[in-house]
């Protein structure tokens, strides 16, 4: 990559693999994020999208349809098996999601603290034209029995509890066992909001069976939830260390390239105290004598060592898949972002892509970039993994303004382009389909499903497919299963 002038060269990732055992951790430098804003355009019109159109989300329509109008929604996911399949069950499409009460008296931007997983169905083998406007998905209710995942806690005081993100595998396709992986989230705090202790993040997992007939798809069991991780501080940041740690979202795979084991990936914090100052040389990733690298001191002092996320990885050592062990990070992006949030692995012609979701306001000082997908790619697992689209990592962006303030979705820059957080949550699905939701579309905000849009996915790059759907969008929701599962005989 020849480095855009004024702008440093990214960071040399041979996408070599490693063991998943090995203790390397692949970094997402400075360097590599200083592409993105090399990308933006500085001369265009205040509020436009500064970024370039291949790999920019089109612009979602203002009059966007509610999902369901008495439910809001947020981040969502599919029924997967090993391989990130997405099964449809007895003819039904499914799919699982946060979930919050927009008529509880709360505001859309307080939802994350009562947040629960709900589910919603469709019937499978509709093309989307042939769907409602809004997809067409029947909300099935909260997934689990009420009280059943605030167990986890033990007694653990806490003012109030959430279930957060994850994802839910059909355990064998030739059945109907399903476990649902999730974030348990502990809240104690003040009637202000105020952290009297900070807030507990159990990775869990809770088994349940999928059922349906003609009419509508249910689901038993769910009352034993059982945590799997919490962090360690060693690889993985505490809340003792931070009280705004993040330590969440698992997404579980079986990796061919080591048969017989099944992994996670989350999304977690480098270990250590909050704001440390010791981001290193290679965290900024300079080349030898780049006349546009950044001197190590000055990072550290300007407030960029209080951003440091990582992808985590963890192997479960029983078939149950109920017992786990730390490994090392798989990336790390110390002194450049905060959160790399719902990681996914993806397989694609022997390569393999970590995807992960960011925001413009997680990146720290002297880094810019807008809300939406990242990803990277290596030749395995553990890989020294190359950031996607000129080094950078941004796969799919907001239009976004770079030249322009930030703003955010709760109290929006006027200047700044109406669609810098037009949706978040992005998910990479089977064929390069990506479903997200919409948080704030023109001052409108969501908690409904996006238009899926689809991405081209080749070597080091992806590109927004214009040709799908109308202009690049496709049908709000458009979640479909590429996989039936063997146990359906027809309507
Ligand atoms: C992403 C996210 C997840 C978390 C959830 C909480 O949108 O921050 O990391 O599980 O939202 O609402």
């Amino acid at each position: 990559v020849t480095p855009v002038p004024g702008f440093p060269a990214p960071t040399t990732h041979t996408q070599q693999v490693y063991s998943p055992f090995d203790t390397f951790t692949s970094r997402w430098t400075r360097a590599d994020a200083r592409q993105i804003k090399a990308r933006s355009d500085p001369n265009v019109a205040v509020g436009a999208n500064s970024m370039p159109t291949s790999v920019t989300m089109p612009d979602i329509p203002a009059d966007f349809p509610q999902t369901n109008p008495d439910v809001w929604l947020w981040d969502t996911w599919t029924l997967i098996d090993a391989h990130a399949n997405q099964f449809s069950y007895n003819g039904w499409e499914v799919i699982f999601a946060l979930t919050a009460d927009p008529n509880a008296g709360y505001t859309f931007d307080d939802r994350h603290v009562h947040a629960r997983i709900s589910y919603f169905y469709r019937r499978a083998g509709i093309p989307a034209s042939a769907r409602p406007r809004n997809g067409g998905w029947i909300y099935g209710g909260h997934l689990f029995p009420d009280g059943a995942s605030v167990k986890v806690f033990g007694s653990t005081p806490l003012t109030n509890n959430a279930e957060w993100s994850g994802s839910t595998r059909l355990l064998k396709t030739d059945g109907n066992e399903v476990a649902v992986f999730y974030t348990a989230l502990g809240f104690n705090r003040t009637a202000e909001g105020a952290n009297i202790a900070p807030p507990v993040a159990i990775i869990s997992k809770t088994n349940g069976r999928i059922h349906a007939d003609l009419n509508h798809v249910w689901f038993t069991g769910f009352n034993n939830h059982t945590g799997l991780l919490q962090p360690d501080g060693t690889y993985y940041q505490t809340g003792q260390q931070n009280e705004f740690y993040s330590f969440r979202d698992p997404f579980t795979f079986e990796d061919p390239q080591n048969p017989g084991q099944t992994f996670m990936v989350f999304e977690g914090n480098t270990a250590g105290e909050r704001g440390a100052k010791d981001c290193t040389a290679a965290d900024l990733g300079y080349q030898a004598g780049d006349p546009n690298a950044e001197d190590l001191d000055t990072v550290q002092n300007s407030g960029a060592t209080y951003q440091k996320a990582n992808i985590g990885l963890a192997v479960s050592t029983d078939s149950s898949l109920t017992q786990w062990r730390f490994l090392p990070p798989l990336i790390s992006a110390n002194c450049v972002n905060d959160q790399t949030e719902r990681p996914q692995v993806y397989i694609k012609d022997g390569k393999y892509y970590l995807f992960t979701i960011s925001h413009r306001s997680t990146f720290a000082a002297g880094i810019d970039g807008p809300d939406g997908v990242y990803g990277f790619v290596g030749n395995g697992l553990r890989s020294d993994f190359e950031p996607l689209n000129w080094g950078s990592g941004l796969a799919l962006g907001n239009p976004t303004d770079l030249n322009t303030a930030a703003g955010s979705d709760f109290d929006p820059d006027p200047q700044q382009n109406p669609r810098a957080f037009q949706a978040y949550s992005h998910y990479v699905m089977p064929n390069g389909l990506v479903e997200s939701f919409i948080d704030t579309v023109e001052g409108r905000r969501g908690g409904a499903l996006a238009p899926t849009v689809k991405i081209q996915i080749s070597d080091a790059t992806t590109q927004i497919d214009l040709s799908y759907g109308q202009n690049g969008l496709g049908g709000y929701g458009n979640i479909p299963a590429n996989r039936y599962d063997l146990d359906w005989q027809g309507f």
